[in-house]
This record gives C-alpha cells, sequence and structure tokens, in this order.
C-alpha cells in the first residue's frame, strides 16, 4: 500500500515537473522557430510576415511567402523570389517576380531599378542587363539582335548587357531603361534569351549579426528593433549572446512548434 502510494506521489512530482518545465520555455525563444516556405527553412537574419514575429530577424529581412509557395523578399523597388538560400555563407539566389506573374512571351511587368542597401546586401556574382523601352519604330539593323518578341503594349522592346557595345546605341533610340542583375555567361547575347536570363537570377549576399555563438549554445537569434539590439532567445529567457550552457540540453528536447497563427 505504501508502495503505491509513494508511486502515485512520485507520479504527480514528475507531471508537476514536466508541466513546470514545458511552461517555462520563453515564448519569443518558441515564436523563432524556422519556418518552412516552399522548400526552404527561414530562419534569422530572415523572418516571415505572418507566420514569424518580426523580432525573429531585421526589418529589411522580412519576407513574404506568396501562396505558401514561395518566399519573396522585397528589394526596392522590385519582388525577388527567393531559389536558394545558404546560411552558411549567406547568400541568396533570387529571380525577379515580375517573370513568375501572368504574361505573354516577353511582354511581363515592369522590371525596376534594384537599389540595395549596402549595409545588409551585396551583390554576388552579378552583371547587369539592360531593358529598354519607348525605342524608336525604325530600329537601326545591328540592334535587331536584342529585340525581346515585345513591342509596344508596355513591355520592354531591347535587351542588352551592360558590358555590350551596343549599348550606347541602343539607349540613343529608346527613351526609357533598366538595369537588371543577372549573371551573365559567354554567349547569353541576344534579346530571346531575357526571360530565361532573369529566370535564372543572380546571387546576393547579405549581412547580419552571426548567429552562430547563439545558436551553437541553443538559442534561437532575433533582433529587437525599438531598442536596436541583437537578442539571443533561450529556452529560459532572451540572452543578450548566448546561452547558459545548462540551456542547451532543455534546447536539444525541444522540437520546433508548429503554430498556426502569430500575428
Ligand atoms: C527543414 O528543417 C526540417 C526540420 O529540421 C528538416 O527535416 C528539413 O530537411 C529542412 N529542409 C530544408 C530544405 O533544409
Ligand atoms: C496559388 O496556388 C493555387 C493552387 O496551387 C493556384 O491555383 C493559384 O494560381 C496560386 N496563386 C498565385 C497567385 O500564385
Ligand atoms: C554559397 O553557397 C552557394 C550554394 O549554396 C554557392 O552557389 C555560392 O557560390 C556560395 N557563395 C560563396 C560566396 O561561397
Ligand atoms: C553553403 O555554403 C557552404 C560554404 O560555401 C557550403 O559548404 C555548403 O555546401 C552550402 N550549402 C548548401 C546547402 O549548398
Ligand atoms: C548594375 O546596376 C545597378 C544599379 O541599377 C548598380 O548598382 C550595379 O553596380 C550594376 N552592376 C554592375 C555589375 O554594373
Ligand atoms: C522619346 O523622347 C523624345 C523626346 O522627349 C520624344 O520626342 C519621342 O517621341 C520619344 N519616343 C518614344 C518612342 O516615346
Ligand atoms: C515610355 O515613356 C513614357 C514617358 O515618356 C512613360 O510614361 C512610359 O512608362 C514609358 N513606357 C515604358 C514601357 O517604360
Ligand atoms: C535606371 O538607372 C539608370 C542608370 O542608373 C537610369 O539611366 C535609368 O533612367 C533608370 N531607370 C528608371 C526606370 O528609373
Ligand atoms: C560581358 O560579360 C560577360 C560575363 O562577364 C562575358 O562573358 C562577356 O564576354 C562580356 N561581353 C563583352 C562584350 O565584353
Ligand atoms: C525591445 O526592447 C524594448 C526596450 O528595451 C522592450 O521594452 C521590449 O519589450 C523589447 N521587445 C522584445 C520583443 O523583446
Amino acid at each position: 500500500m505504501s508502495h503505491f502510494i509513494v508511486y502515485i506521489d512520485l507520479c504527480i512530482f514528475a507531471i508537476f515537473l514536466l508541466s513546470q518545465k514545458a511552461s517555462c520555455i520563453d515564448p519569443q525563444y518558441v515564436a523563432c522557430a524556422p519556418r518552412y516556405c516552399g522548400g526552404h527553412n527561414i530562419t534569422y537574419p530572415f523572418y516571415i510576415q505572418g507566420l514569424q514575429e518580426s523580432y525573429c530577424g531585421y526589418p529589411e529581412f522580412q519576407l513574404t511567402c506568396t501562396n505558401y509557395t514561395y518566399p519573396v523578399l522585397h528589394i526596392p523597388d522590385n519582388d525577388y523570389i527567393i531559389q536558394e538560400i545558404n546560411y552558411t555563407n549567406r547568400s541568396l539566389r533570387v529571380y525577379n517576380a515580375a517573370v513568375r506573374s501572368p504574361h505573354q512571351s516577353g511582354c511581363f511587368p515592369p522590371v525596376r531599378n534594384i537599389s540595395l542597401e549596402p549595409d545588409k546586401f551585396g551583390f554576388g556574382s552579378v552583371s547587369n542587363l539592360t531593358l529598354l523601352s519607348n525605342c524608336s519604330a525604325q530600329l537601326p539593323e545591328e540592334l535587331l539582335k536584342y529585340r525581346t518578341g515585345c513591342r509596344g503594349g508596355g513591355g520592354w522592346d531591347l535587351a542588352v548587357a551592360a558590358n555590350d557595345t551596343d549599348l550606347s546605341d541602343a539607349l540613343g533610340v529608346c527613351n526609357t531603361s533598366t538595369a537588371a542583375p543577372v549573371d551573365l555567361v559567354d554567349g547569353d547575347v541576344g534579346g530571346d534569351k531575357y526571360e530565361e536570363l532573369l529566370r535564372r537570377g543572380f546571387m546576393l549576399n547579405w549581412k547580419a549579426g552571426d548567429c552562430s555563438v547563439c545558436e551553437n549554445s541553443g538559442g534561437r537569434c532575433g533582433f529587437n528593433s525599438s531598442s536596436y539590439h541583437f537578442k539571443c532567445f533561450c529556452p529560459d529567457r532572451p540572452h543578450v549572446w548566448r546561452c547558459r550552457s545548462d540551456a542547451t540540453r532543455v534546447a536539444h528536447n525541444t522540437r520546433p512548434t508548429r503554430k498556426t497563427s502569430s500575428v
């Protein structure tokens, strides 16, 4: 009989301990679990608007998970779809969302000049493709090969690599131009290649506070934009830089929580 009572007591004690532990896990740590979007795990320094809290990343690194199928990064004044993301070397391969929207061959919505915040993003391997429109009706013979197949209708008339010697002639007969970053390889001339080039995308590097010290101590990184401070969210509470070493064990026992909404 007494054995039985001791057993019950132990059970209650264990349940009490477990629930204590569960309810003590810091909500910011829970909120900043990586979230899946279109084949990618999104985590610091990025966060998905509506799926993760803004303190899980930096304001400039806000993504949207469009239609729950692909992560989109907004860099003034364009939307870029993320094709690849590598947190180790802090690089992204992106392409302009304009080529994804419904369009007739060669005629898609405007691609605008990109403007990077140099302290946040830098170009990886890129050259520019100059897109030209409002071109004169009579094009000189040497420019015909740059035609995109979309004339009038608000699309781009010509696409010329920014290092092409014909570019100055093209700028002379067209009134509007935009430079679109691309990964040019040899033989990429001709306006008929431009949709393929834009779809291939280009590399970006990002700059943000290093997360590895916090992550290796069992934490999840974040940023407080009102105090403008890097945060290391740990199972016990937010820390400045890294979790206490005894928090690591708890972290490994904690599965990323699938939350339905955190808005
Ligand atoms: C995303 O994270 C989950 C859980 O850690 C893992 O199983 C999956 O392979 C990851 N996916 C990618 C694309 O990294
Ligand atoms: C969203 O996904 C649905 C189903 O996959 C598709 O029919 C629809 O066209 C998509 N919408 C956009 C804006 O991509
Ligand atoms: C980073 O890794 C990606 C593959 O995920 C690779 O394509 C890219 O060249 C690498 N960038 C640097 C700067 O090493
Ligand atoms: C990310 O980049 C690192 C360093 O360049 C490389 O070793 C690693 O394989 C890349 N990861 C992926 C998933 O491509
Ligand atoms: C491409 O154009 C952008 C401005 O639109 C500029 O910042 C960048 O330096 C250019 N890149 C090259 C390789 O010329
Ligand atoms: C280009 O601009 C010039 C001067 O503003 C104008 O005369 C010409 O009609 C414009 N051409 C086109 C195709 O818009
Ligand atoms: C052509 O130029 C006009 C102004 O001259 C501008 O409003 C219009 O957006 C341009 N068209 C394109 C496709 O860029
Ligand atoms: C894009 O930038 C180029 C050079 O920086 C400039 O000549 C052109 O007018 C810009 N285009 C638009 C649409 O702002
Ligand atoms: C333009 O740059 C690309 C990639 O760097 C190169 O392959 C191509 O030969 C260059 N074209 C000219 C005309 O310099
Ligand atoms: C951010 O910092 C401010 C001021 O220190 C504090 O009041 C606020 O609670 C912090 N927010 C988060 C999400 O930690």
